[in-house]
């Protein structure tokens, strides 16, 4: 949540900056600001001022505000607000100003303490002006700084209680940017002309494809040339930096409309890609995990934790470890994990699945079970992010970068390392027939095809969505594999369209939500022909009586069907456990075109940010 851009180089900062946070805009969107060191002679620090530009709104409303003024200078810092503390109002949006107004500072996180640090400021004279906690750090800087901006950023980072990833700049020290970083996500961009820093890759990916990571409680300085980083005792920390294999392209809406439309086309990709090295001509190959073959044949249990799509995955995951590889599953919400008090058995596998890397509550859910002596396995999409470098092994999905904020593609990259995470434990374990093995081995190395079969007919699915698009209430109804496609499915519309949305598992109707249907609903049926494809048929009968439009998503034609259902859409036939990745791809679609019918912006929903980084 909140975007941070900052750069240091010989380039007139400004249009850096503000293309640097429309590709961040994902993370927040509701005011966005930059600072840039100005001067007409560089050498000269008198002459140097900060000019700050803010706006409340999108980055477009900054962009054409700053049109109209003159911004000029080579190092710059600029921020896209997800509003935590204060309304998004212009004068909450960053950077915000020491009482000098010689430092600017952009942050991306919560200060837990900063009332009695505001407090304390006040009583030593300090003004403040907005009513976020992000003020405090440019007083405290100002407080702090005894002729070098790192070590008092270093002092800032003791002083504070919560989480920042907060960059400074000042007039005092114009060929620098400072930054700090505890719990939420910063990385360098370096280059030969110049240095960056920046919440996520994109924002600088035209720039470079080379970072460098910082861990907690680590300061930076970069300047045009350099970069140190140092660890918190002061002492200067020797890193290596990393390639990215993502490129701008991949960050770019190449034609499409929106990202989202984007990204659920890339989906044929982002599953083949996630199996390159892993899956192919029947191996199966998961040696990035360097589990012994006696620690998997001693599992006792795994343990899933994630929140919100990633979940979804992971419910997924539950039930083909289970059945495939026998061994107990349990999910948990990391929001609700990392509270509970939990025991963490020996023999016992730990696994985070997170896109982002970032998500706080999943970070803070990895940190209870380590503590608790548990081996920690992360799945996420994003090289070098904080659940990446916390865990003990990872295992990377490489759906690409993924821009709307409700995800697409990265789902279905997970449920694919789901998929072969169970198989190869299954293997391990000799649970599995060979023949039957290599049977799901062979329908997954297939499974990008039946997606784009699927892709192929999105135009049919347009169709349905303009002729229910009106409908107030929507329940997605699944059994068994079907289940969590219909919470995902769930989630899905509501959060791109705002209609009321329910996912449940089709034999509870009865037990409630029945009551909900009525002429205004549209039941999403997910009802492939599996071994349970009779009971979703009864269930779906009785949502029928009460007057509900009927939106099926089969896979096989037949007259019960037909009959039963409003709406058909069919998909691909597979291996009824891999159901799932399939039925969720023509959601996304219905789910994009109705959200499109009722004028939503669908890459940036209302409330919502990419990455959760504040609890
Ligand atoms: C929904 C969505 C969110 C995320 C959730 C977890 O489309 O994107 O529900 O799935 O915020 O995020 P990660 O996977 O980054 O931990």
């Amino acid at each position: 949540m909140c975007g941070i851009i900052a750069y240091i180089g010989r380039k007139d900062c400004k249009d850096i900056l503000i293309n640097g946070l429309k590709r961040l805009e994902y993370r927040g969107y509701d005011s966005a600001g930059i600072g840039i060191l100005e001067s007409k002679n560089t050498k000269d620090a008198k002459g140097i001022k900060i000019k700050v530009a803010k706006e409340a709104g999108k980055i477009k409303m900054l962009e054409d505000m700053i049109g109209r003024s003159e911004m000029k200078g080579c190092t710059g810092i600029g921020h896209t607000r997800w509003a935590t503390h204060g309304e998004p109002t212009k004068v909450n949006a960053h950077p915000h100003l020491d009482c000098k107004q010689e430092i600017a500072v952009v942050h991306n996180g919560i200060i837990e303490n900063y009332a009695e640090i505001k407090e304390e400021l006040i009583e030593k004279g300090h003004k403040f002006v907005s009513d976020t906690d992000t003020e405090v750090l440019p007083h405290l800087l100002e407080e702090y700084d005894e002729g070098d901006l790192q070590i008092a950023m270093s002092r800032l980072l003791a002083r504070i209680k919560g989480s920042g990833a907060i960059v400074a700049i000042s007039t005092k020290y114009p060929d620098q940017i400072i930054a700090g970083r505890i719990a939420s996500p910063l990385i360098v961009g370096i280059s030969k002309d110049a240095n960056f820093f920046a919440s996520d890759m994109p924002a600088v990916l035209e720039h470079t494809r080379d970072f460098l990571v910082i861990n907690d409680y680590e300061t930076v300085r970069i300047t045009r040339e350099k970069v140190q980083i140092f660890n918190i005792s002061g002492e200067i920390v020797k890193r290596d930096p990393f390639r990215a294999s993502w490129n701008i392209e991949s960050a770019e809406k190449g034609g499409y409309e929106d990202f989202m439309l984007k990204e659920i086309f890339e989906q044929p990709y982002g599953a083949k890609e996630t199996m390159r090295g892993r899956l192919g001509n029947g191996k199966l190959d998961f040696s990035e995990l360097d589990l012994s073959d006696k620690q998997i044949n001693q599992l006792k249990k795994i343990e899933i934790i994630a929140c919100g799509t990633s979940y979804h995955a992971a419910v997924i995951g539950k039930q083909v470890i289970e059945k495939w590889a026998g061994i107990p599953v349990e999910v948990d919400f990391s929001s609700e994990y990392r509270y509970r008090d939990p025991v963490v058995m020996d023999n016992c596998l730990f696994i985070a699945i997170t896109q982002s890397g970032e998500t706080i509550d999943t970070l803070a859910a990895i940190r209870e079970a380590k503590s608790r002596g548990a081996k920690i396995i992360a799945i996420t999409n994003v090289v070098g992010s904080s659940v990446a470098r916390e865990s003990d092994y990872v295992l990377y999905t490489h759906a690409g970068p993924e821009i709307g904020v409700c995800a697409t593609k990265t789902f279905t990259a997970q449920i694919m390392i789901m998929y072969m995470l169970g198989l190869f434990l299954a293997k391990k374990r000799k649970s599995l027939e060979k023949a039957r093995f290599s049977e799901i081995a062979s329908e997954l190395e297939i499974m990008p095809n039946k997606i784009s079969d699927i892709l192929d007919n999105a135009d049919k699915l347009k169709k349905i969505a303009d002729q229910t698009y009106r409908q107030t209430c929507f329940l997605f109804l699944g059994r068994i594999f079907g289940f969590p496609v219909a919470l995902e499915g769930a989630l899905k519309l509501k959060e791109i369209s705002y209609i009321h949305a329910e996912g449940y598992p089709a034999g509870e109707m009865k037990h409630g939500p029945i009551a909900l249907t009525d002429k205004k609903t549209v039941v999403v049926s997910i009802i492939p022909k599996d071994f349970i494809y009779e009971k979703m048929l009864s269930n779906i009968t009785e949502v029928k009586a009460r007057k509900a439009i009927i939106f099926s998503l089969a896979s096989k034609k037949d007259k019960k069907i037909e009959e039963l259902s409003d709406h058909i859409f069919y998909i691909p036939e597979t291996i009824e456990e891999l159901y799932g990745i399939l039925a969720i791809i023509p959601i996304q679609l219905y789910s994009y075109y109705i959200a499109k019918n009722l004028d939503r912006n669908v890459d940036q929903p209302r409330n919502l940010a990419k990455s959760v980084t504040v609890e």
